[in-house]
């Protein structure tokens, strides 16, 4: 390819962590052709914005920050501007009609076009779709460039089959395909040959993960199994396919986190339904005791969803009743925002902005005191941290996470980014603890 004008690039990266993990692709496939990445927008010649639509929010800010791009467009001709991800795959009429300054859109399973595009688009200086969903896509034999952290997030699934009713996932990333074994193992290899301490499985329904008959819980089994994994985790999961098997293999490994994110949405069983989340109340709750039955001190959190169509206000009390009775470590809460496609735009009775944001607020402060309340109870155990970063409030502390996925503050004594330390928790304040670094343990 030419690459007279095109040199430096930027992507800025929304939503979920996939969509981390796919930037990070890019930049792999970016860098391979010879373009040097930058973080300052005002010396690239391509600009990316990867992007989200889980919630209409998340769109508000890319469209808000296409029009700082265009701005600069307006002094810089040649620069080129791509869309890219969820965004890309929902909107793409909308984008080539009304922001015709938008060069490349590309949708979750076009990105092994990006040459072919940027050289396409050098030459007739027209606009680019390709937003087709692929059936197959797992970006096999592509190496993403990492970031210089402590954790490396590996791919091992895409797409969504489960059509919760609210959610444009399933839309915007077509349906569930897997990797093989083989080719999450080598992956993880190199990552851990390249010197990182955790690797973070992901997919959109990371445990549908199904490879010819082989499960999730085979394919942790087998990253555990990875010489010198120090830790594994893994996002986002879907309740229905937690199951004991899974639990117990969690359980029977040192490396593989003490944590489950178990998205609950609701703790009405006519919401639940409505929401097709093929789940009850009592089988969330249920499951949730076997996982802290056999895995004891698991660190839980969840997503929840208030003001979905038609929820009265016993339904959502029934929710922040099966909050009491579960206790998250933590909670990601979200008010209902209509997705287009699906189902749930289509029903009746949607809640108004007033009463989601009370349900909202009043979730947020029962959430606040079990996080305290169990974060207190770990004040005087020993933990081992893994540190991540410094904190942001003291340049002499660090700030890490406890196998259960709590952040923890240290001195930062004589240890360094990546280190797994012994630490005896002395505090607990909202949401963070505070501990100290047992030295000559
Ligand atoms: N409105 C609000 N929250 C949503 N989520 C998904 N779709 C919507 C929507 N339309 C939340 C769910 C999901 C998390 C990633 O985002 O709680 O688990
Ligand atoms: Fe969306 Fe439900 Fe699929 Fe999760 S499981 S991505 S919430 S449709």
């Amino acid at each position: 390819m030419n690459t007279s004008v095109i040199k430096k690039f930027a992507i800025q990266t929304y939503g979920c962590q996939m969509n981390v993990a796919d930037s990070e692709l890019v930049e792999g496939i970016l860098t391979k052709l010879g373009l040097e990445k930058t973080s300052n927008f005002d010396e690239a010649d391509a600009i990316f914005l990867n992007t989200c639509a889980i919630r209409e929010n998340a769109e508000t800010k890319v469209h808000s920050r296409l029009g700082n791009l265009h701005k600069i467009k307006l002094t810089k001709p040649h620069l080129i501007i791509g869309v890219l991800g969820c965004m890309a795959q929902n909107l793409k009429d909308d984008l080539l009609k009304n922001k015709p300054y938008v060069d490349i859109i590309l949708g979750p399973d076009s990105y092994r076009k990006i040459p072919e595009l940027i050289n396409r688009h050098e030459i007739d200086n027209k606009s680019i779709v390709d937003t087709k969903l692929s059936r197959y896509e797992v970006y096999e034999n592509l190496f993403p460039t990492r970031g210089d952290t402590f954790n490396a997030w590996v791919s091992i699934m895409r797409g969504c089959n489960k059509f919760c009713s609210f959610c444009i996932v399933p839309f915007t990333r077509g349906r569930e395909r897997s990797r093989s074994i083989e080719s999450v193992v080598d992956e993880v290899k190199k990552a851990v040959d390249q010197g990182f301490a955790e690797i973070t499985l992901l997919g959109q329904n990371v445990n549908s993960y199904k490879f010819e008959g082989n499960t999730f819980a085979e394919l942790l089994l087998a990253v555990s199994d990875i010489n010198g994994v120090k830790r594994i985790r893994y996002t986002s999961p879907h309740p229905q396919d937690i199951n004991i098997e899974l639990l117990e293999v969690m359980a029977s490994r040192k490396n593989i986190c003490n944590y489950i994110h178990f998205p609950m949405q609701s703790g009405s069983n006519e919401i639940l339904k409505k929401m097709n989340r093929t789940y009850t109340r009592e089988h969330f709750h249920y499951m949730a005791s076997k996982i802290r039955e056999i895995m004891p001190n698991c660190g839980l959190s969840t997503d929840i969803i208030v003001g979905f169509p038609g929820e009265t206000e016993e339904q959502f009390r029934e929710t922040l009743d099966l909050m009491e009775k579960v206790k998250f470590n933590s909670a990601y809460t979200f008010k209902y925002s209509p997705r287009p496609y699906t189902k749930a735009e289509q029903f009746t009775q949607q809640i108004s902005e007033q009463v989601k944001k009370e349900r909202l607020d009043e979730m947020l402060v029962l959430q606040r005191k079990h996080t305290l309340e169990l974060n207190k109870k770990m004040v005087g155990t020993y933990q081992q941290v893994l540190i991540e970063k410094e904190s942001k409030k003291s340049s002499n502390h660090w700030a890490g996470r406890t196998d259960s996925n709590e952040w923890v503050i240290i001195e930062k004594n004589n240890s360094k980014i990546k280190d797994i330390v012994p630490v005896e928790i002395t505090s607990a304040t909202g949401v963070i603890l505070h501990g100290q670094e047992i030295t000559g343990a």
